[in-house]
């Protein structure tokens, strides 16, 4: 196996504290039963719990009574996220941050390093969250999902736009299955209610001429955020803002991964097509829509004309030209 040298990342003992309590809802458990079955001290435990509680995790009790929890909590450790998971590649190996500068930016050390396919590196907070276009993502301490998929696709490097549009449409089917409301597609990969965005995808990505070395799709999703900040009021939203309810990340995170790979294997063995009608079919974007595209020569306004074979959005400007989008920030007009 691998062996990855990684700063910051989840001591593997706080996962197996936080199963232990999950395990064991009913039971209040001595502090020196929990300290022998993780190997770490009494004291080390109790640290931990108030980290624990520090980040919302509700354990009840103290160090002479013991500890206990009255239901799972929504903490995407390894070890509870592993149970949701279904077989295969994708989140075979999970590396959890309480709190890291972008999972990107980690997912990317680790490509380098020859971590494998399927890989997947989330936090539970960002503190340089990356978005496209230099921007940063907003990354709010536990309320949203931040997490990044490393994949190997045997695929050439004009074929990379197709792998940001595979993982959109996941997070599309898994936001429907767990919202019952179907999320809009803004071209390559944004996730939309209405006009309003709750998730952003960032592919980045390590390739020679004719080959990818590995793709990074980071992944941010708005899930249990109560409010936006006031300078992205106007242009996101999250899905408790949406609809009124709080979700269980876990079950968010591991719905996204069911959908990514089929949606992946789908790519890999039918081909550029199938995603590019799959996204045809559910995207209001995709066609006949009036659109504003902002590039850093300027800005243009067009009406959109179906997606090339790799995956790029053609849009027929108003002053007559027909042109795919190779860059810039699109929205839709007015
Ligand atoms: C966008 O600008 O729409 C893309 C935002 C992507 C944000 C995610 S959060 C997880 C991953 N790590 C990062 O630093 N960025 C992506």
């Amino acid at each position: 196996m691998v062996q990855t040298n990684l700063n910051g990342t989840t001591d593997r003992r706080i996962d197996a504290l936080l199963a232990l309590l999950s395990d064991n809802t009913m039971i209040v458990i001595s502090g020196a039963k929990i300290a022998r079955e993780i190997g770490v001290t009494r004291s080390t435990v109790w640290r931990w719990i108030e980290k624990l509680r520090a980040l919302g995790v509700r354990v009840k009790g103290h160090p002479r009574s013991g500890y206990q929890i009255e239901k799972v909590p929504d903490v995407l450790v390894p070890k509870l996220l592993r149970k949701r998971l279904h077989q295969g590649p994708i989140g075979k190996r999970i590396h959890h941050f309480f709190k890291t500068d972008s999972t990107n930016a980690v997912a990317m050390r680790l490509g380098e390093q020859g971590e494998p396919h399927g890989t997947i590196v989330i936090a539970e907070e960002q503190t340089a969250g990356r978005g496209r276009g230099g921007h940063t993502w907003h990354s709010e301490k536990t309320n949203g999902i931040y997490m990044t998929v490393l994949l190997r696709p045997p695929v050439a490097p004009q074929n990379a736009p197709l792998i940001t549009i595979v993982a959109g449409l996941a997070v599309r089917d898994a936001i429907l299955e767990q919202t019952g409301i179907a999320p809009d597609l803004r071209w390559p990969n944004d996730l939309l209610f209405g006009r309003k965005k709750f998730c952003g995808i960032l592919t980045e990505m390590n390739a020679e001429q004719d080959r990818i070395h590995f793709v990074a799709i980071g992944i941010g999703i708005n899930v249990n955020h109560l409010k936006i900040p006031e300078d992205l009021a106007e242009i996101a939203t999250s899905l408790r803002i949406e609809t009124g309810r709080i979700y269980s990340r876990v079950e968010v995170v591991a719905r996204l991964l069911r959908h990514l790979d089929s949606y992946y294997n789908r790519f890999i063995s039918e081909g550029a097509e199938s995603i590019v009608a799959r996204f045809t079919e559910v995207s209001s974007y995709a066609r006949g829509k009036r659109v504003r595209i902002a590039t850093t020569t300027g800005t243009y306004v067009g009406t959109t004309e179906g997606l090339e074979p790799g995956g790029l959005l053609r849009v027929k400007r108003d002053d007559g030209r027909t042109l795919p989008i190779i860059s810039g920030t699109l929205t839709e007009a007015d």
